[in-house]
């Protein structure tokens, strides 16, 4: 089954319709609840502290247990209302609370509206493994409301238009918006916010619904994430998802340069730039150990996609290979 999907400018009324339903539990961070608290306070809720080191095991039982002191059951729907910290553990929750209940998600934040809210992936990080425990859990819809997107920090927006990016080097449509329209999006022109979000949902779920459990065609998805999480670890989260995204693409590309078509390592640096992201200074090794503990691995070797469209494809490489690349870039800079 698919969710459902609404994509507006302001869609406050469905939503609200949504959590005023009687047996609902909304899950929410503690920024959110500040700006849109009041769409859902007489609803019973969890508000867990914001931030990516949240989306842990104690953040998960904390919420199932105030599900059950609240009389949850088997009928409630959990509605995340929130960025893709709050997305991926509600619907984990979801996804395991009494062996499975609905859930429901809103995004609030640009990255979570143009990728996490869609298809179906939930988790949580554990110790030194992001999202290594999780399930493949649907929401049964999904509002997609942009006005959220106005209270978001600046950081917050570059992390968004760094998904966006990524999607730009696997979808022609996404490229094109981002050829002629990245400065817009950067100023938050609401039309090109609105066509980024429909076009990149559109790719997204055409990919998710190809190959819904990551078999094929939805490891594309990845592209940059191998060398993004492992960076994101080594640097202990001290920025925000989207941005090591942007890193992960800058990276990777450098690494697999010589399998790129000709031009994309610099268009992809162009637009990274255009982000105004710096890499942090990171220790090879550390970087390298860690793209090795990458749970997209397998034995042929570390996981990577070279983007190229419709014909973007996984490729792998050697801890060797990684690490001289990684080293070779920070001798390039
Ligand atoms: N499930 C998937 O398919 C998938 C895909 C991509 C990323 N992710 C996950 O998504 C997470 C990153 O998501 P994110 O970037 O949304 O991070 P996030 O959820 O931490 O949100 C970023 C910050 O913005 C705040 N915020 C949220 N909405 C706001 C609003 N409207 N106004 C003001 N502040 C707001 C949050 O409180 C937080 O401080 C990572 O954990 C990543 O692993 C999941």
């Amino acid at each position: 089954m698919n969710s459902e999907i609404f994509i507006g400018y302001d869609l406050t009324d469905k939503i609200r319709k949504e959590v005023d339903k009687d047996n609902v539990f909304v899950i929410t961070d503690t920024n959110v609840v500040l700006s849109y608290g009041a769409l859902f306070m007489n609803a019973r809720h969890y508000v867990m502290t914001a931030g990516e080191q949240s989306k842990t095991l104690a953040t998960f039982e904390k919420i199932m247990e105030k599900m059950l002191e609240t009389g949850c059951n088997r009928k409630t729907t959990v509605i995340a209302i929130g960025g893709g910290v709050v997305g991926d553990i509600a619907g984990f929750v979801a996804s395991c609370y009494m062996r499975g209940v609905e859930w429901i998600n809103v995004p609030t934040t640009l990255l979570a509206q143009v990728d996490s809210s869609v298809g179906g992936k939930t988790a949580v990080n554990l110790g030194y493994y992001k999202n290594i425990v999780g399930a493949f859990h649907l929401p049964k819809t999904v509002y997609i409301s942009t006005h959220f997107l106005y209270t978001l920090p600046e950081r917050e927006w570059t992390c968004g238009v760094g998904e966006i990016v990524k999607t730009a080097f696997l979808s022609k449509k996404v490229y094109n918006l981002m050829i002629d329209g990245q400065d817009k999006l950067m100023e938050r022109d609401e039309r090109t916010i609105s066509r980024a979000v429909r076009e990149c949902i559109e790719y997204k779920r055409a990919v998710v619904e190809t190959d819904p459990r990551e078999n094929g065609l939805r490891k594309v998805l990845n592209l940059g994430h191998t060398v993004a999480h492992a960076i994101e670890k080594v640097d202990g989260h001290k920025r925000s998802h989207g941005e090591y995204v942007l890193m992960g693409m800058l990276l990777e590309s450098f690494i697999l340069k010589d399998k790129l078509v000709d031009g994309v390592y610099e268009e992809i640096v162009e637009m990274v730039n255009k982000c105004g992201i710096s890499v942090p200074d990171f220790d090879p090794v550390a970087v390298a150990e860690a793209c090795v503990k990458d749970k997209k691995n397998t034995n042929a070797g570390i996981s990577m996609i070279i983007p190229d469209f419709e014909k973007s494809r996984e490729t792998f490489c050697s801890f060797d290979e990684l690490h001289r690349g990684l080293v070779l870039w920070k001798l390039s800079r």
